[in-house]
């Protein structure tokens, strides 16, 4: 419970990232509405810094011993009352806060798991980009979830545009709901029309040189290899609880419909808008009520035409193993995620190449059996460990070859 029944109360987990930059520019928005208690990074102390004085959080977190010291001292010199923590315990206690309402869970993939959990399990509103963390354990996150009460509202834009397509009362039942479907729109990234020998010796830089959207280098590398859109195939059937061979993949490359939701009596409603991730953020802050999020109105005229494809999966074989990863259940999606983190960073290293990405997280896939299903924290953090050793011995053969 918040101490004032109108402010929120908010901790923001990866507040130095696109996300969490993008959320504090909508709480900037409206102050009196939102209260900023923790912000939390990893690395970037300057960024925090900046952040710490203008919202004066009560807490703020980040990565190691080292830099919590130096962020505390410039923060008291400034006269900034803000304690500084650092470290995964740290996160998980600001996900837990008591005064907080309000968790937006934004830190990029794997390490986002623990403390997006705490938030389910503590009954917050969890505003939730970090979609790794239902990719690798849905079923315990989707339970902690029903179990305490939390409140879950997808932030990637096209869970939003679906959430808001859904009936409000929507309970996860599509058949009772008269839903047949679900179009997940895709831009293509910035590789849409390149063919597979192009993609050889494509660049980080140039992966991570998004047409559409302004996001972090890992997710611009899962929209270019169109993970992303595996991960957010994974994402909608733990969200929605629709099975995977009712969700489609579209690609639309303006990136103005962010999905659809296709209905029993024919109707298809979607949502539009520019693509500006503080429309999603403003829209799970503010829900049930619309506040605004300095988004330009979208001017039809000035969009004209609006196109949509089928996905080529020979060029952009990450999306198949989605499909495949929720078709064979247990740890796949797990395994999948871990070995494309695994994977995705070696990119951006210039360890690997561009096409080896989707060959590192086939072959871990292959190698690590489904298994059981995981049923706790334990058990999703030891599958996520398995893969990234078995994804970084597949790269250390790719390398000798
Ligand atoms: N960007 C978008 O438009 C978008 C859209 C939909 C969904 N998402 C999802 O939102 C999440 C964040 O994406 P992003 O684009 O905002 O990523 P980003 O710009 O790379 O930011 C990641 C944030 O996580 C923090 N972080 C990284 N590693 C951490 C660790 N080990 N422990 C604690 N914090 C850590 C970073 O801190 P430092 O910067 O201080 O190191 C930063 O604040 C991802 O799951 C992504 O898939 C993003």
């Amino acid at each position: 419970m918040s101490l004032s029944a109108n402010v929120q109360n908010l901790t923001i987990l990866g507040s130095t990232g696109s996300i969490g930059v993008n959320t504090l520019d909508v709480v900037r928005r409206h102050c009196g509405r939102y209260r900023v208690v923790a912000l939390c990074a990893h690395r970037q102390v300057d960024r925090l810094f900046a952040q710490c004085l203008e919202f004066q959080p009560r807490h703020a977190v980040v990565g190691d011993p080292l830099l919590a010291e130096t962020l505390a001292s410039r923060l008291k010199a400034a006269g900034c009352a803000t304690a500084v923590a650092h470290g995964p315990a740290a996160l998980v206690r600001m996900a837990e806060l008591p005064d907080v309402d309000v968790v937006m869970a934004a830190i990029v993939g794997a390490a986002g798991l623990p403390s997006t959990l705490a938030a389910a399990v503590a009954g917050k509103k969890i505003l939730l980009a970090n979609k790794e963390a239902l990719v690798m354990a849905g079923a315990v996150f989707m339970r902690a979830v029903r179990d305490n009460g939390a409140t879950l509202l997808p932030i990637d834009s096209e869970h939003n545009a679906i959430f808001q397509s859904l009936p409000r009362d929507y309970a996860g039942d599509p058949t009772a709901s008269g839903v047949l479907g679900l179009w997940l729109t895709a831009s293509g990234g910035p590789f849409r029309a390149r063919t597979v020998a192009d993609l050889v010796s494509v660049t980080p830089e140039q992966a991570c040189a998004h047409p559409n959207w302004v996001m972090g280098r890992k997710i611009s590398v899962d929209s270019a290899t169109m993970m992303n859109k595996g991960l957010e195939l994974i994402e909608a059937h733990w969200l929605f609880n629709v099975p995977a061979e009712k969700i489609q993949v579209v690609i639309h490359p303006q990136s103005i419909v962010h999905s659809l939701v296709q209905y029993a009596d024919g109707s298809v409603i979607a949502e539009l808008g520019n693509p500006d991730m503080r429309t999603p953020i403003a829209h799970a802050l503010a829900y049930p009520h619309r506040i605004a999020a300095g988004v330009a109105p979208l001017d039809l005229f000035q969009v004209a035409s609006l196109q949509f494809e089928p996905p080529d999966l020979q060029r952009f074989p990450c999306l198949a193993l989605a499909y495949r990863a929720l078709r064979d259940g247990g740890s796949a999606s797990a395994t999948l995620n871990a070995a494309n983190e695994v994977a995705v960073q070696a990119f951006l290293d210039r360890k690997i190449g561009f096409t080896a990405i989707p060959r590192v997280s086939a072959e871990v896939m292959d190698r690590i059996p489904a298994g059981v299903a995981l049923e706790s924290l334990a058990d999703v953090l030891e599958a996520d460990r398995r893969a990234r050793d078995m994804a970084a011995h597949c790269m250390t053969k790719l390398a000798r070859k």
